[in-house]
């Protein structure tokens, strides 16, 4: 992306994705970042048994949020050599499961934390359903006591109303068609993110660029994501 100088800032983009939102605001993100002069480099975090969406069916889904309010952890595959260089930018993604961050970041954490993000400066992403400020708290602090300095955050949620929303990623989760689910559709016309929020991510990644490259502060960006406004401290 952009020039190949030795100064050209270096971005990290380190992230897990369940039912592919997350990976689709990265996307958007990067489009955003490929006019200018830095360089990313994105990686999945793999966990060592592949995780097939969705659950499939109720008692499966319960049984997986259960498992997830406690912090199950998800063994993962190791990371290429690539991700512990230093970088100028790590952005950290992934869903929230039960008001905590997913299996496999945990697991990152346990192996690789303190090796990944000590001395460095560290955005996460987070894509929710609208229930992360527990996940936020605590991915704040598993941060900071990695050594890690943590400027700012980015949260997308889906947009749908509650319970829909609630009703919708549940469903979705068991297997389930809720928006075409005759009752459900109207109120639920698509299970994650939308196209405008895409597009609000595309325009962050621009954002993150720009910030990067002329030295500004990361702190003083502004990511609003819709009409939800959200309050980061
Ligand atoms: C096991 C599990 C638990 C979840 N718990 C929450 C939650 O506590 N709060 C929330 O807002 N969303 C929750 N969600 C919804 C996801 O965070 C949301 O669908 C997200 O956009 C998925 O991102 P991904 O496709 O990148 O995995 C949960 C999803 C799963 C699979």
């Amino acid at each position: 992306m952009g020039s190949t100088a030795n100064s050209q800032k270096k971005i990290l983009i380190l992230y897990y994705s369940y039912s592919s939102q997350t990976k689709n605001l990265l996307q958007a993100i990067m489009s955003g970042m490929d006019t200018s002069p830095v360089s990313v480099f994105m990686q999945r975090i793999e966990p060592v048994v592949t995780q097939h969406f969705p659950f499939g069916s109720v008692s499966k889904t319960i049984w997986k949020m259960l498992l997830t309010f406690f912090r199950q952890r998800l063994l993962i595959q190791p990371l290429p050599d690539a991700c512990f260089q230093d970088y100028d930018l790590i952005i950290l993604a992934g869903p929230t499961w039960s008001y905590n961050p997913s299996g496999p970041v945990l697991a990152l954490f346990d192996r690789d934390g303190k090796k990944l993000f000590n001395d460095q400066i560290v955005i996460p992403l987070i894509s929710c359903r609208g229930y992360w400020r527990m996940h936020w708290w605590g991915l704040k602090r598993l941060l900071t006591k990695c050594g890690a300095t943590v400027p700012n955050l980015i949260v997308f949620s889906h947009p749908s109303h509650e319970p829909w929303r609630t009703l919708g990623v549940f469903l979705k989760l068991a297997g389930k068609v809720p928006e075409r689910i005759p009752w459900m559709k109207k109120h639920y016309p698509k299970y994650g993110h939308t196209i405008a929020q895409l597009a609000e991510a595309e325009r962050f990644g621009t954002q993150l660029a720009e910030v990067l490259v002329s030295g500004g502060n990361f702190a003083e960006i502004e990511f609003k994501t819709g009409p939800a406004l959200y309050n980061k401290s």
